[in-house]
């Protein structure tokens, strides 16, 4: 059921990681495997009057993989965990729909893009978001004391997914929502892909087998409600393009809810 790890080394992929996404929050305008900012945000859903109202540089290194909020629901009050939350958009625009009496945790293990979120809530981008340091496999978060967990194209990152669905049905309230843009594959990826830390921290080598992802989130005791591909997503390096086309290596948004 789960991705093969066998031979990757997890040390080196987590170097890799945070080196990637160093450069995403400090050179967002540098080419990486993938697309980032405001014209990728635009074309996976986001409603532009909703991005106007957040700080810009927050969507200058937007790199997830696709939308997922309207699946999240997000209503006045809630309380919301965003897992790996990068340069702090969808925390952002999380925290415009929880309203003034609602409150948002993003949690990333990157040093630069935890810098560059907290720079932005001290410039005055949205009060009730805060930001912590912390794994996405065991956030720093109490258990039960959120309404909403969301995630864009981070767990795909994880060598270890069912703890992290894990961890999210840990943090959630009994009936709480988890929401999450991911990337996934059709086929079990090959080790040559699976054991390249840099396709991993591109967000594909680590693409778990559509059936195996589901199955580890229904494990954690979520019921799947909605699961949608994201066809306006793609990977822009030949070697990532190959490996997607290949193995149908594809973004999905889905919402599920804890039992
Ligand atoms: C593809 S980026 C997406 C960031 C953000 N969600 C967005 O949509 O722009 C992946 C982020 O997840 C973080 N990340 C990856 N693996 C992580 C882990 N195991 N624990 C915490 N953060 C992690 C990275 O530091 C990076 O900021």
């Amino acid at each position: 059921m789960s991705t093969e790890t066998r031979q990757l080394d997890t040390t080196e992929l987590e170097e890799r990681v945070k080196s990637m996404y160093e450069e995403v929050a400090v050179e967002p305008e540098r080419d990486f495997h993938f697309e980032t900012g405001r014209a990728l945000a635009e074309r996976l859903g986001y409603p532009p009057e909703e991005l106007d109202r957040i700080p810009a540089a927050a969507i200058d290194s937007f790199a997830g993989v696709g939308y997922f909020l309207d699946l999240a629901a997000i209503g006045q009050g809630d309380v919301v965990l965003d897992l790996g939350s990068g340069s702090g958009m969808d925390s952002f625009l999380a925290g415009l729909a929880a309203g003034d009496d609602g409150r948002v945790v993003g949690v990333d293990m990157t040093d630069a893009q935890l810098a560059k979120e907290k720079q932005l809530t001290r410039e005055g981008a949205i009060a009730t978001v805060e930001f912590d340091a912390g794994y996405i496999e065991r956030p720093p978060v109490e258990d039960g004391s959120f309404d909403c967990v969301i995630s864009n194209g981070v767990i795909n990152l994880s060598p270890d997914k069912p703890a992290v669905f894990a961890a999210a049905a840990r943090a959630l309230r009994p009936g709480g929502r988890l929401a999450l843009a991911d990337i996934v594959s059709e086929r079990q990826l090959p080790e040559g892909v699976t054991c390249d830390a840099s396709l991993w921290a591109a967000c594909i080598g680590g693409a778990m087998q559509t059936d195996g992802y589901r199955e580890a989130i229904e494990a954690a005791d979520f019921e799947i409600e909605t699961w949608r591909e994201n066809t306006q997503y793609s990977f822009v390096s030949e070697r990532a393009d190959n490996a997607t086309q290949k193995y149908g290596v594809t973004s999905i948004s889905l919402l599920a809810r804890r039992a």
